[in-house]
């Protein structure tokens, strides 16, 4: 991930937009081993605050600036606001890495003029995650699917049926 160089020529045909939610967008299953996956964020389109299902999330900008927020997980019995950790805005070429063991976050693209594109590689494959509420931390379990396939839309799958990592 590190290494790559973006290119869009190589990943234009998997880089699927929606107008109004960011779209995941399926490249490559890895054999069952990891998921391969590039993510399409439209002007001030951004995930809920979410966990990796215990899975380890690498992830690359391959176009635009993504603003990464870390949350540290919520008390066990507590209901309040949930703690930002830190943020930075990540630009082309740059990589992140988060499992749970380092939190939760939130990802952005705060721009009102360009779009975002990143590369994410989730280690082992997932389909469901948890979404956290900023203002009192509490969880919600939901199941992802894909925007795209391959290269091919998913019959019947609509963005807002989608949810984040
Ligand atoms: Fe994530």
């Amino acid at each position: 991930m590190e290494s790559y160089e973006s290119n869009p020529q190589e990943w234009l045909e998997y880089a699927q937009f929606d107008q109004f939610r960011y779209t995941r967008n399926l490249v490559d299953k890895g054999n069952g081993k990891f998921n391969l996956m590039i993510l399409c964020w439209g002007e001030g389109h951004g995930s809920s605050i979410h966990d990796h299902t215990d899975s380890h999330c690498f992830m690359k900008i391959l176009q635009g600036n993504l603003k990464e927020t870390l949350f540290e997980w919520p008390g066990k019995k507590s209901s309040g606001a949930m703690t930002k950790k830190s943020e930075r805005v990540l630009g082309e070429n740059q990589c992140a890495y988060i499992t749970d063991s380092i939190g939760l976050h939130r990802v952005e693209n705060t721009s009102h003029t360009e779009s975002a594109v990143s590369l994410h590689l989730y280690s082992p494959a997932f389909d469901s995650c948890n979404t956290f509420d900023q203002r009192t931390g509490h969880k919600h379990k939901v199941k992802m699917t894909f925007y795209s396939q391959f290269g091919e839309r998913t019959p019947g799958a609509t963005a807002t049926s989608q949810e984040n990592n």
